[in-house]
Order: C-alpha cells, then sequence, then structure tokens
C-alpha cells in the first residue's frame, strides 16, 4: 500500500510579518491546484492572516507548536484547538529547535501530539539525530527512541506525519547523504509498521535540512521520502513553489 500523498511543508521558524503574505499569494497564484499537499507553518501571529489569504488555495496552514493542555494558566502558551480556531489544519511538534531552546522530551512531544489528536490537527513530528550522535553509529537507535517516546499510545496513523529532520542538517546547507536518509526512512517505515499494523504504511515521511531546489528531485526519489520539512528555501514563493513541482514530478 503506497498511496501516501506527498506533503510539502514550509516551516517559517520565527520569520515573516505581514508585508511576507504576499510570497504566499505567489505561492498560491503560481501552483493554483498543485499535485501534491502543500503547508505553510508561520508564526502563530500570521496563523489567521494567512489562512484567511489562502482560503481560496488547497494550500493549508499549520502551527509550528502547542501546548500539552486544552486551557489554563500557561502564560505565552497556545493550544492545539486556538490553532484550529485560527485556521490551522496542522502543527509542527518535537522540532529540533524546540527540544533544543526548550528542553522538550519525547514524553512532552507526546503529550502535544495527544492533545493536537484531540483537536483534529495533524502532527507533524520531528526526529533526528546530531552529528555527534552520528558519528558514534547511534544514529538509528537514537531517532529510533525518539519515535518511540513522542507517539502516544492510542495516537491514530492518520493524525500523524513524521519528519526526519538531522540537526546537523538544519539550516546548514549540508545535506544527509543518499543512502543515510533510505536508510533512515526505511527504519522509520518499520518502526510504524510494528507499531501501527497496516496503518503504519500510510503514514507520511518527510525529510527534512536544507532542502533546496537544487537537492529536492534527488532526495524526494528515495523509498520512503513522502516530501519535506523546509526552512529557509520556504520562505520565498520562487525557492518553493520550485520545491513543490520537484515533489510533483518524483
Ligand atoms: P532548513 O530547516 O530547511 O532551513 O534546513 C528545516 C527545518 O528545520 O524544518
Amino acid at each position: 500500500m503506497t498511496d501516501r500523498r506527498k506533503l510539502a511543508a514550509g516551516n517559517w521558524k520565527m520569520n515573516g510579518a505581514e508585508p511576507d503574505l504576499a510570497e504566499i499569494d505567489a505561492l498560491a497564484t503560481a501552483h493554483p491546484a498543485p499535485g501534491v499537499d502543500v503547508l505553510v507553518c508561520p508564526p502563530a501571529p500570521l496563523i489567521h492572516r494567512m489562512a484567511q489569504r489562502l482560503s481560496e488555495s488547497t494550500i493549508d496552514v499549520g502551527g509550528q507548536d502547542c501546548h500539552a493542555a486544552a486551557s489554563g494558566a500557561h502564560t505565552g502558551d497556545i493550544s492545539a484547538a486556538m490553532l484550529l480556531d485560527a485556521g490551522a489544519y496542522y502543527v509542527i511538534l518535537g522540532h529540533s529547535e524546540r527540544r533544543a531552546d526548550h528542553g522538550e522530551t519525547s514524553a512532552d512531544v507526546a503529550a502535544k501530539v495527544r492533545a493536537a489528536a484531540d483537536a483534529r490537527l495533524v502532527s507533524i513530528v520531528c526526529v533526528g539525530e546530531t552529528l555527534a550522535e552520528r558519528e558514534d553509529g547511534k544514529a538509528l537507535s537514537v531517532v529510533g527512541a525518539q519515535l518511540a517516546g513522542s507517539l502516544p499510545d492510542d495516537v491514530t496513523p492518520e493524525m500523524l506525519v513524521i519528519a526526519y529532520e538531522p540537526v546537523w542538517a538544519i539550516g546548514t546547507g549540508k545535506v544527509a547523504s543518499i543512502s543515510d536518509i533510505a536508510e533512515m526512512h526505511g527504519a522509520i517505515r518499520t518502526a510504524l509498521v510494528d507499531r501501527f499494523g497496516a496503518g503504519g504504511q500510510g503514514i507520511r515521511i518527510l525529510y527534512g535540512g536544507s532542502v533546496k531546489p537544487g537537492n529536492a528531485a534527488e532526495i524526494f526519489a528515495v523509498p520512503d521520502v513522502d516530501g519535506a520539512l523546509v526552512g529557509g528555501a520556504s520562505l520565498t514563493a520562487e525557492d518553493f513553489g520550485a520545491i513543490i513541482t520537484a515533489l510533483e514530478a518524483a
């Protein structure tokens, strides 16, 4: 079973303000009916405005994090239901920058995935090893443990996307080798099928880390790469559009 719909997901991180929404207008105009799912995850203050600008488009909007609780005394945090209310359908969870900057553990991520699923948001769960872990030969075991720990017990596969993002490849211009990507995506697929049975075949696995127009086609040709989570290159319609075109052709 390989009827997974490909997904090009943009992660704007802490970048973007009102004028940058012009890039979204340009993207929607250039890709009125993309042959793949397209998602942009802007900073929280832009979610609602971006969703409104994209209301006539098939491009989806997502958040970059949510709190594990539904509501309450958590100053500065945002619940999954609030993201949905603002127009989001997806949320990135457990990105390595949040694991590093905010000390998020896989157990924290699992609680957020649970909250997102309760709010009917699809989680993009990020996993990936550091350079030291790869050099120590621990990449597969580290990612396997992150994956196991970041998925709550009762989540259904329909509410999940996995993003493999080697930490050392994010924002650095370095990309994992094609054979390393193939090995890791194959291992993640096996773990998902072990965990979810046939449903694990339907979960999309994205590659992330310095995906650019110039390397996208090669990465998208790897088995079990169902799309990309794109940071820097998602900020302009020109670059993200070229990555969407490469994914459509894959
Ligand atoms: P990058 O970021 O494409 O800028 O490397 C990817 C990510 O962190 O999701």
